[in-house]
């Protein structure tokens, strides 16, 4: 069977977790193995990597390198591996969280990121040769509504303490991703009851046939 490769992203707020877990189970219940993990993370390195990038104060670029230097070490030990075993990889974010995080909501340079993306996510020469999710599912939601969502649930990290005007930037950076890739994209409206979101997302495979109902 093919690897399948599915991120999911959004700002901090947005409710992936619980819609990564349920996608587990229909895969697992659709006789798939599923490979499930998590970026920054996903290996000892990165996830020492992520208490770093999570905690430390530190410059726009030195979390970049950080995040793709965690990416690098996940592709290379878990992502492709699990991809050619025939897996299906369930990725609780992947370098589009760079773009918009680092890039749109820190303000380092877009370009710089691509390269780096190129780097480590590269497998050749050609950019045809660049891994990348078959699908992103994007949990779209406006950042007043996160912010209401984050208040008191939990102590918050370095990103999830930053003000509503930083995940606006973040918003708009997965808004300028999709744009450049909008095939790999399903954008869910997040801003629904639980279950409308599931019904959403479980929606956006099926229509690609990649879950059956
Ligand atoms: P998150 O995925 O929200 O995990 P949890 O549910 O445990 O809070 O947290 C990861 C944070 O890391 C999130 O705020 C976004 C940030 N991040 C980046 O800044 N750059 C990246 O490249 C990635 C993958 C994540």
């Amino acid at each position: 069977m093919q690897g399948l490769f599915i991120s999911f992203e959004g700002i901090d707020g947005a409710g992936k977790s619980t819609h990564i877990d349920a996608l587990a189970r229909a895969f697992e219940a659709q006789g798939r193995h599923v490979t499930l993990t998590r970026e920054p993370g996903g290996t000892p390195l990165a996830e020492q990597l992520r208490e770093m990038v999570l905690k430390a104060p530190m410059d726009a670029m030195t979390e970049a390198l950080l995040v793709f230097a965690a990416r690098r070490d996940h592709v290379q030990q878990v992502i492709r591996p699990a991809l050619m075993r025939g897996d299906v990889v369930l990725c609780d974010r992947f370098s589009d969280a760079s773009f918009a995080y680092q890039g749109a909501g820190r303000g380092f340079d877009w370009q710089m990121l691509e390269t780096l993306e190129s780097w480590v996510q590269g497998n050749g020469p050609t950019a045809a040769a660049l891994l990348q999710p078959d699908v992103t599912v994007w949990f779209d939601l406006p950042p007043a509504v996160a912010a209401t969502r984050l208040a008191g649930a939990r102590v918050p990290d370095k990103f999830e303490s930053q003000p509503e005007a930083f995940f606006e930037q973040v918003a708009s950076g997965y808004a300028r991703r999709q744009q450049s890739a909008p095939a790999r994209f399903a954008r869910i409206n997040a801003d629904q009851t639980p279950d409308a979101v599931r019904q959403e997302v479980l929606q956006a495979l099926n229509q690609r046939g990649w879950l059956t109902p």
